[in-house]
């Protein structure tokens, strides 16, 4: 997959960023240096086209999901994610992913349905996909998600269902409530900068 790497200082946060639909590896990194100024950023461009627009899964209209490109693309994803954090010398369970809207739905897949050493997440804006089918616990991970009132493309009950699997399978869930339809808020990012000084 295409990426862009970005060594910061040693101490620095280790950010995997997933862009939102439309978006390119580039999209998150204001916010990602705003979270941590000497963080180390990895961001991955999603490898599906649809009308131009760079996706991290194929879909056959709005929430009208592809499951099995969704599968597809998870392995690729984790394959990167794998192939060059053991090339940077990385280790998994470092890494913090940022994910926003369709990048931060493929995380939330990924961490639900794949084992991974991978702990941490900030996904904005995240939905359940309706995929449910693992049962190990997932007691190691700590998620911080962001969740609005009036989300034009998540519905309440899609925030909910992802927040009710990752709470079923024990893991630590923190929910900031937003009211600016499908954007990222400055204050979602703030909330996120505390959770991610804690981790
Ligand atoms: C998705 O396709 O993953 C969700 O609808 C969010 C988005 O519009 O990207």
């Amino acid at each position: 997959m295409h990426y862009l790497f970005e060594k910061g200082a040693p101490n620095g946060k280790k950010l995997l960023l997933l862009h939102g639909t439309g978006g390119d590896e580039t999209s998150l990194l204001d916010i990602a240096r705003f979270l941590d100024e000497e963080a180390t950023l990895l961001s991955f461009r999603g490898t599906i086209q649809e009308s131009g627009m760079n996706r991290f899964f194929k879909r056959n209209g709005l929430n009208q999901f592809d499951l099995v490109s969704l599968e597809e693309e998870s392995d690729r994803l984790i394959q990167s994610i794998t192939s060059v954090s053991e090339e940077k010398g990385i280790p998994l369970e470092e890494w913090v992913i940022v994910g926003y809207s369709n990048g931060a739905n493929i995380a939330a897949h990924m961490l639900l349905e794949r084992t991974t050493a991978i702990k941490y997440a900030i996904l904005f804006h995240p939905m359940s996909l309706g995929v449910d089918t693992q049962d190990f616990p997932l007691a190691d991970k700590e998620l911080w998600l962001s969740v609005s009132e009036n989300d034009p493309i998540v519905s309440k009950e899609a925030s909910n269902q992802l927040v009710q699997q990752l709470k079923n399978r024990q893991a630590a869930v923190t929910i900031t409530k937003t009211n600016s339809g499908h954007q990222i808020t400055m204050d979602e990012i703030n909330q996120a900068k505390q959770w991610l000084s804690g981790r």
